[in-house]
């Protein structure tokens, strides 16, 4: 755990940036690749700890994948020739890998023990588990297969007409994944909309996917084709310094090849609605996962309200988004979100607890948090949590104070934006 002291004295950010790899949808790539017989090949790979974490998982169930900076090929005898692994697949900080592996193993042929850090010990499995075994999964783990180590035997799975609880992708996902396998239909139904990449990109492996209002259908048993994946800048990468542009003073960035697929782009929505200077222009809309450049330059933020179907589009930009409205005049409402309870760390307590130790006028809530703006920050001692989406809101908040910042932990930010630092430098220069 290394501690960094940040003393940035409200430096102007300047500049152009290209936004790193997509952290969904990295992993996607390389789960549908290897599933899919044959050469799949990515670029624009995010080479993060997370989605390293995946690849280790695959190469131990005898897929053969060689990444040459952020290019990525796959060689795969296809999920029906995936050897048992002797060890225990490891998925570190990753709820992605966990949640989305179990959907993959259950409708396999083979037996593994997965297991992941400690933040991943405590996050809720049942959520994904339930569903598997009601497609008749064999999945064991602590507290009836609530929480890892987690034991999969591959088995035949059934269909399944499922109505989410929550919204999730990563259950959605996993439900889709382990239909693939299944014997007849798998029919997923949403009440709010979450993430859509893993059903973008089965499509893109020529699976027949069919999606209308909230119902993604798809039949069992089908196969996926190997092809090229091309993977969009992280729109939640790029959402840190969106919100830096936006409070900074004197500045004025440009992000290049951000993914802005629609149930993703929920900051877009709310900077537009908080009055900040922004423009979206659009590279190209007809790929499988749009990209545009945005401008962002320094603005006067109002108070505003988020909730509802906003909250999935825009739910891992909820720290950054508190961070803006302590700059913002009048009241930020952030409600609808409980699922920040259970991310990488309580992510509604450890908000709250950062912003208020650099003076913050900010109160949680039982499903989101009130902010009152705006607040002068002032330097202080912060903890990252170990969640990579907290250490940069700290590093952010960083460029406001007079005073220095001392983050305990910033090698989390490894988990989804290794340069995240670099880039803060080049902006600077
Ligand atoms: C993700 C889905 C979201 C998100 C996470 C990545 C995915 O989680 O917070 O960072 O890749 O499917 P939930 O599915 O739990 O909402």
């Amino acid at each position: 755990m290394s501690e960094k002291v940040l003393h940035y004295n409200q430096p102007a950010l300047q500049g152009a940036l290209q936004i790193p790899g997509d952290k969904s949808v990295s992993h996607r790539s390389i789960m549908l690749g290897s599933i899919a017989k044959g050469v799949t090949t990515v670029e624009g790979f995010l080479l993060g700890d997370d989605c390293l974490d995946t690849i280790a998982c695959f190469k131990k169930l005898g897929v053969e994948i060689h990444v040459e900076g952020t290019n990525v090929k796959i060689e795969s005898p296809g999920i029906d020739g995936w050897s048992e692994p002797s060890e225990v697949l490891y998925t570190g900080n990753s709820g992605t890998t966990t949640r989305l592996m179990l959907g993959i193993l259950s409708g396999t042929n083979v037996h593994v023990i997965m297991t992941g850090d400690s933040s991943i010990a405590k996050r809720p499995m049942k959520r994904v588990v339930e569903p598997l075994r009601l497609m008749k999964a064999d999945i064991r783990g602590r507290a009836d297969g609530q929480y890892t180590p987690l034991a999969i035997q591959g088995t035949t799975l059934q269909g399944i007409d499922y109505k989410m609880p929550v919204a999730s992708a990563q259950v959605k996902s996993a439900i889709l994944l382990a239909g693939l396998r299944a014997q007849g239909t798998t029919i997923v139904r949403e009440e709010v909309v979450s993430r859509d990449h893993t059903e973008r990109m089965l499509q893109q492996f020529g699976v027949q996917v069919d999606v209308a209002d909230g119902v993604v259908t798809l039949e069992g048993q089908q196969q996926l084709t190997a092809t090229h994946v091309t993977v969009p800048g992280d729109i939640s990468s790029a959402a840190f310094f969106l919100g830096a542009g936006a409070i900074v003073p004197n500045s004025e960035i440009v992000l290049k090849n951000v993914g802005i697929n629609p149930t993703r782009d929920g900051i877009i929505d709310v900077l537009r609605a908080m009055d900040a200077n922004i423009e979206v222009h659009i590279n190209d809309e007809a790929v499988m996962e749009p990209t545009a450049s945005i401008h962002i330059s320094t603005s006067t933020l109002q108070g505003t309200t988020i909730d509802g179907a906003l909250i999935p589009r825009l739910i891992d930009e909820i720290p950054l988004i508190a961070l803006l409205a302590t700059q913002a005049q009048g009241r930020t409402v952030i409600k609808d979100a409980e699922e920040l309870k259970v991310k990488e760390t309580d992510r509604i307590q450890a908000v709250v607890d950062e912003l208020k130790k650099l003076g913050a006028t900010i109160e949680a809530t039982h499903d989101g948090m009130i902010i009152e703006g705006p607040t002068p920050l002032h330097g202080a001692k912060l903890q990252s949590y170990g969640d990579h989406r907290i250490g940069m809101m700290n590093a952010i908040a960083a460029l406001l104070t007079e005073g220095a910042v001392t983050i305990d932990d910033v090698d989390c930010i490894a988990i989804s934006y290794p340069a995240f630092f670099e880039h803060i430098d080049q902006l600077m220069k």
